[in-house]
């Protein structure tokens, strides 16, 4: 798989040993940076792997922040992408499963990086189990529409 990988200087840590983990497995990894742990501005680097992923040059894209919070947070931002953080190997099954992520954001801080191996693992491997989820994804991928008013909410 081809997979597009980023950080900022608090994920730095893990982003080499994470990239070089997933060449080990035989995926091609296109790493979009930053190349020092100098101190940088996640969403600059959470844009280049989403744009990436939403022109489908790679298939997912990976990113490390210090929570792997903000950084999925603005990859979120670009259309096409579903991204989300996660902190264990069930939550990346489910992300898969359920809610067909192709960006995963995580934490080079709180998490350590042989269950970030795990997570990266489970996240590759898993497909999108489609049925009752297909039309739920479907409505979270809607462009913005002022006239879609989902459930009618009783007040
Ligand atoms: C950087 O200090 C930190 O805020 C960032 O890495 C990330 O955790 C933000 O969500």
């Amino acid at each position: 798989m081809r997979i597009a990988i980023a950080s900022d200087h608090a994920g730095f840590i893990q982003k080499d040993p994470l990239a070089q983990y997933l060449r080990s497995k035989g995926h091609e990894v296109v790493d979009l940076g930053p190349k020092t742990d100098e101190r940088c501005d996640y969403p600059d680097y959470a844009d280049k792997v989403a744009r990436m992923v939403a022109r489908g040059e790679a298939e997912r894209g990976v990113l490390i922040c210090g929570t792997g919070l903000g950084i999925a947070m603005t990859a979120d931002k670009v259309p096409g992408i579903r991204a989300t953080p996660i902190q264990t190997p069930e939550f990346a099954q489910l992300a898969r499963e359920h809610n067909d992520a192709n960006v995963i954001g995580l934490s080079g801080r709180f998490v350590p990086l042989e269950v970030n191996e795990k997570i990266l693992d489970v996240f590759l491997s898993t497909e999108f189990a489609g049925g009752r989820h297909a039309p739920r994804v479907e409505k979270m991928m809607r462009e913005d529409d002022p006239s879609f008013q989902g459930v009618p909410l009783d007040l």
